[in-house]
């Protein structure tokens, strides 16, 4: 972001308030940003809020005897366009190549190299309506990468689709856009989350994995160019937002196994951070298991058979060109466990932590993890977000794609 020349257009809608926090964070990550608005943008906030915030002059008019191209000028500017919100009108007029502003003429007169990333914010009915979708998928066929918007509470007091998102979301979809692709053209499978294993109708035996590990990994491929499939036990997370991650729901081990099974042979890569159960019940009780009435001292046996070992029969079917990541928590003996399951379940590497920490393993948002590759050598991570050591998992499974020492 440091130094990028970002356009930011701000058009007349009533989120247009939210646009002064995404001017004031791209600024603060570095980036060199100028504002133009629509008239009726100039309606709802003012100018001076973003010069403020950008220290940049804030332009909307085609027509100041001052400035001969104004819209020339920005265009030449632009290294990325952002327009935050967009509304149905504008859309429309970017559609159809109408120039009547300064902002609809800088769309013209852009570099046709210049990526443009639209937001659209409006009350849902005009979001669905044929003409808004038709203007959007003519853009998205150029090019124009659209910002999906938010369900919720609508300025207009009607509740659906349409909501701008919030500054940081936008900020971080700009930087995602922004990033090096490095693992474009790269299938990935993801497990995520603790598998459930059915004791009756009602209940079951789980563990109390997050899911988030996974999900910070799908995410961080996906941005890095990655099609990812996630493939998760339940979790309290939702469902990410984003075009190059499909997400699957699984709920027990042998639900996974056969969805992980079916999907193997198509990936490049496997990371594997669900909780998977070892073992599941022999038997699955019809309906309810219900307590005796009149006997308190009751027990009931419950058998558990063993689950099939998802990674290590991945491993026996992996071809030289795909790449397997394991995880492992343990309590003791951390590096003896986990090289033992390097060999085992045939994996690349392993990333593993010691769970009897406080900060590192299941439903924390940090990690102290220590990665053990299969040639003896090991990188010893200190205490991270999960979404950093996403990022660390993905520069060692990058550099094994290039072929390179994976450390
Ligand atoms: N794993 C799997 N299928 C299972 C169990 C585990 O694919 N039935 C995967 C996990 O997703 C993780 C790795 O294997 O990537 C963890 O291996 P392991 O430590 O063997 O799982 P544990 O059951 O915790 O091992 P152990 O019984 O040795 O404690």
């Amino acid at each position: 972001m440091e130094g990028k020349k970002i356009l930011l257009g701000v058009t007349g809608g009533i989120a247009a308030f939210k646009s002064i926090s995404v001017a004031s964070l791209l600024t603060k990550l570095g980036a060199n940003v100028r504002v133009a608005m629509t008239e009726s943008a100039m309606k709802l906030v003012s100018p001076k809020n973003f010069h403020e915030v950008t220290k940049n002059p804030v332009t909307h008019d085609l027509w100041k005897e001052t400035d001969l191209h104004p819209h020339i000028d920005l265009a030449n500017f632009a290294e990325l366009v952002l327009i935050a919100p967009a509304t149905a009108n504008f859309i429309a007029k970017m559609a159809h190549g109408i120039a009547d502003d300064l902002l609809s003429t800088t769309m013209l007169a852009l570099k046709s190299n210049t990526p443009v990333l639209i937001a659209p914010a409006m009350n849902t009915r005009m979001l669905e309506h044929p003409a808004t979708r038709k203007n959007l998928e003519i853009l998205k066929s150029r090019g124009v990468k659209i910002i999906e918007p938010d369900s919720g509470l609508l300025a207009c007091g009607d509740i659906g689709r349409g909501r701008l998102p919030e500054p940081q979301d936008l900020v971080e979809f700009v930087q995602n856009f922004l990033r090096k692709k490095t693992l474009e053209g790269k299938q990935i499978l993801i497990t995520a989350g603790g598998t459930r294993e059915r004791l009756d109708s009602v209940r079951f035996l789980g563990n109390p994995s997050s899911g988030k590990m996974g999900f910070a990994l799908a995410e961080e491929s996906a941005a890095r160019g990655a099609d990812v499939v996630l493939l998760t036990a339940p979790t309290f997370l939702s469902e990410p937002r984003n075009e190059k991650i499909k997400t699957i729901r699984v709920e027990s081990a042998l639900e996974m196994h056969d969805a992980a099974i079916r999907i193997f042979p198509n990936v490049d890569a496997v990371i594997m951070t669900a909780a998977v159960a070892d073992f599941r019940p022999s038997k699955v009780f019809e309906g309810k298991i219900k307590k005796s009435k009149d006997n308190p001292d009751e027990k009931i046996k419950i058998e558990l058979v063993r689950n099939p070992d998802i990674l290590l029969e991945l491993g026996t079917r992996k071809t030289p060109n795909q790449v397997l990541i394991g995880f492992a928590a343990e309590m003791n003996d951390l590096e003896t466990y986990a090289r033992d399951k390097i060999q085992r379940k045939n994996l690349d590497f392993i990333v593993a932590n010691d769970v009897s920490k406080s900060d590192a393993g299941f439903a924390v948002d940090t990690n102290i993890a220590t990665i053990f590759f299969r040639d003896d050598s090991k990188i010893d991570l200190p205490l991270m977000e999960k979404s950093e050591l996403a990022g660390k998992i993905l520069d060692q499974l990058q550099k094994i794609f290039e072929g390179g020492n994976s450390i």
